[in-house]
């Protein structure tokens, strides 16, 4: 068998759901544990500096009732480093945010962002936090993170999952292989994420150096579209129920 490959459950979208109502419900948390005893390797949220989804309180929940690990995105502010420091997920990926973007767009520009991700890179480590940095399958974006000396980086498989015809998107998979492979050739752990879906993700999958992919709006949808007519019975139930049926 080749090498395993892990797969990090993403659940930031159903604190959107519960966001558009200002419900309690459907709880991330819930949500978590039920992809930890499907057999998620982790969890990934993201907390955002608007607060559009994943909320402190989440995380804060997660730390404590997580058996596997968390991997928490976020920018690399003054304010998230110290909740970071203050919360210690296993994992933490540094992503770009930028506040009007529907979802995280194009990956971390190391060489001009250098001086602000050193003393956060070494003080996420010094709290025994896993640090990996979200980058555009570059060389040269490898090449900053390798001398940035962080453990991992994850590549941003966006414009692989976007790419408009099939020549496109083998272009973008021959990048990402190549990203990959340089990446573990400097001793840096290879993650992937961004629009990986059921029909996309196998050729990233099948990369040997990427062993893991954090992923999260794909299975969320399918979740909704699986789940969805046992829903559709149990509120249909509780009506006929009330009627003495
Ligand atoms: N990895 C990173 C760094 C991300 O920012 C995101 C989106 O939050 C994902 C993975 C998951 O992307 P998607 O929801 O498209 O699967």
């Amino acid at each position: 068998m080749r090498d395993a490959i892990r797969l990090g459950v993403n659940i930031d979208h159903v604190a959107t759901l519960r966001q558009a109502r200002g419900t309690r419900y459907p709880d991330p948390v819930e949500a978590a544990l039920l992809a930890e005893s499907a057999g998620a390797d982790s969890i990934t949220v993201h907390l955002r500096e608007d607060r559009r989804h994943i909320q402190e309180r989440d995380v804060q929940l997660l730390r404590q009732v997580l058996q596997t690990r968390m991997n928490l995105e976020m920018a690399a502010t003054a304010e998230m480093l110290a909740f970071a420091c203050a919360t210690r997920p296993e994992d933490c990926c540094l992503v770009p945010e930028r506040r009007r973007e529907l979802t995280t767009e194009g990956g971390l520009q190391l060489q001009a962002q250098r001086q602000t991700l050193t003393p956060v890179c070494a003080q996420l480590a010094e709290a025994g936090i896993r640090v990996a940095l979200f980058i555009d399958p570059q060389p040269e974006q490898v090449e900053v993170a390798a001398q940035l000396r962080v453990p991992a980086v994850e590549l941003h498989t966006g414009r692989y999952a976007d790419a408009p015809d099939e020549r496109a998107q083998a272009q973008e998979l021959h990048r990402l292989r190549a990203a990959a492979q340089q990446a573990a050739r400097l001793g840096i752990e290879v993650h992937a994420g961004h629009g990986l879906n059921y029909h996309n993700v196998m050729p990233v999958a099948a990369i040997a150096e990427i062993v893991e992919l954090n992923i999260g709006h794909s299975i969320m949808a399918r979740a909704l579209m699986i789940g969805l007519p046992e829903a559709v019975r149990d509120m249909q139930g509780l009506m006929r129920q009330a009627r003495g049926a």
